[in-house]
């Protein structure tokens, strides 16, 4: 799909957004571009924007299928979806299930350890400051975000972590953490941005491989085959 480069009202790591006829829809289109450690290491990785896409679409899909409202509308070609435009709330949620990444070396504790029960952190979404931790008390002092769409945030979160860590479990894949981003609209809080391994750990049950972007932050191997391992899983064809 051609997007009219006029009507593009933000471009991001991975993604672009662009008006549409409607006043509340966007239009997101996923990139092939990979960075991490915001933005230090960058690379094209062949498809993982058509991966992306779908992979987001489908589990979007889910989502609201269990009760939780999202900005997705529907996918409208490979790499773009229809979505609701939001206002994006500046809080990043992030679930954990076992300890790795950001927590870990928080906390000097080797990676693997199982929680007794999934913890939310909360990340101040800002690419200028690094997305520095922060808590529900600060968010909500500074104004980031109000204190029902706090709850409204961490409820969501917990029943999309219900749904994925089941989801990955069937296909022997362990859902280790994943962040989330919510928006408001038209007064609710609704589940944004996307759903994929470029925002999530998974770990191959029984082998502790990685199926997820820690493939290219910490130079595992090829990140292109990896998430065509991850598409054939979920799609049962090869892409
Ligand atoms: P962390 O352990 O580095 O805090 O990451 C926790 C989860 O959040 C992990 O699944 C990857 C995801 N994540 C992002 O989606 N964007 C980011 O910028 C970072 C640092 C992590
Ligand atoms: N999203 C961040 C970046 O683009 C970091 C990450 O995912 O590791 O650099």
């Amino acid at each position: 799909m051609t997007l009219p480069p006029d009507q593009k009202l933000y471009e991001g790591k991975a993604k672009q957004v662009y008006a549409t006829e409607a006043a509340d829809e966007i239009i997101i289109h996923y990139k092939d571009d990979a960075t991490a450690f915001n933005g230090v290491k960058k690379a094209q990785i062949a498809d993982k924007g058509v991966i992306n896409c779908k992979l987001s679409a489908f589990l979007m899909e889910k989502v609201a299928a269990a009760g939780v409202p999202t900005a997705f509308v529907r996918q409208v070609s490979p790499r773009d979806q229809l979505c609701k435009k939001v206002e994006i709330i500046p809080v990043e949620l992030v679930v954990r299930n076992v300890v790795a990444g950001s927590l870990a070396k928080r906390l000097g504790i080797a990676e693997g350890q199982r929680l007794s029960r999934p913890l939310l952190e909360h990340f101040y979404k800002s690419d200028a400051l690094n997305d520095p931790q922060i808590n529900e008390e600060c968010a909500v002092i500074l104004g980031y975000a109000r204190a029902w769409e706090l709850q409204a945030m961490r409820e969501y979160s917990l029943v999309v972590n219900d749904l994925l860590r089941a989801f990955w479990g069937d296909l022997g894949v362990d859902l280790v953490d994943f962040k989330l981003e919510f928006g408001r609209y038209k007064g609710a809080v609704v589940l944004a941005d996307e759903i994929t391994p470029d925002g999530s750990r998974l770990w191959e049950r029984g082998t502790g491989r990685h199926l997820d972007k820690d493939v290219f932050r910490r130079d595992l191997g090829d990140l292109s085959d990896t998430y065509r391992e991850l598409y054939q899983r979920v799609f049962g064809e090869r892409l």
